[in-house]
């Protein structure tokens, strides 16, 4: 499977992704993808939505460095519980990007998941990593952060978000991107490999 990270407007981003059932090698090799085309794209984050996949899972390192594997997270079937405190900080998105605005997020929470290899983890975060679990779990959830703008912040987006959109159009009407048929069909034989 070629990956490649998938921009705003496209519906796989708007998918409510299901919980995996099954990991196997080639979901492993998915991951591995995922954190290469992360790298690539000096992002923190990735979800699986993020490169038209409809599995609830992210990965993650904070530092965005290949050199720095012991920094590297995957969470598969993340929950997160208990938030605390409320904070706003700066975010974008590697399927929006050169857009950046203010979001509030709770400033700690738990994660609840499993490893790739079957491990349930469960951790506390703060800081940029609880902020990053709460933007890639909303995107396993099909919010993105621009959802979570201020009205005010929004109606500053929407020249660039238009203009995302016309993008959008253009490779569709190429044929570059499928039909919103052709996309749902896609999710749901992928959903009966895995979840
Ligand atoms: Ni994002």
């Amino acid at each position: 499977m070629d990956l490649q990270i998938i921009h705003y407007p496209h519906p796989t981003l708007r998918h409510v992704s299901k919980p995996l059932k099954r990991v196997d090698a080639e979901l492993r090799e998915i991951v591995r993808q995922m954190f290469e085309l992360m790298y690539a794209a000096q992002g923190v984050g990735l979800a699986a939505n993020q490169v038209d996949l409809p599995y609830r899972l992210f990965v993650a390192n904070l530092k965005s460095d290949p050199d720095e594997p012991g920094e590297e997270h995957v969470f598969i079937n993340p929950v997160i519980r208990r938030p605390k405190g409320l904070v706003e900080g700066e975010e974008g998105c590697l399927s929006i990007p050169g857009v950046y605005g203010p979001v509030k997020r709770a400033e700690t929470v738990q994660i609840e998941a499993y490893t790739p290899s079957g491990e349930r983890i469960e951790q506390t975060l703060e800081g940029l990593f609880a902020r990053v679990a709460q933007h890639e779990v909303d995107h396993l959830d099909g919010v993105l952060f621009i959802d979570r703008l201020t009205p005010t912040e929004q109606k500053t987006k929407k020249d660039v978000l238009e203009e995302f959109d016309i993008v959008f159009q253009g490779r569709r009407q190429r044929g570059e991107i499928p039909p919103d048929e052709e996309i749902a069909q896609r999710w749901h034989e992928l959903e009966a490999l895995r979840t």
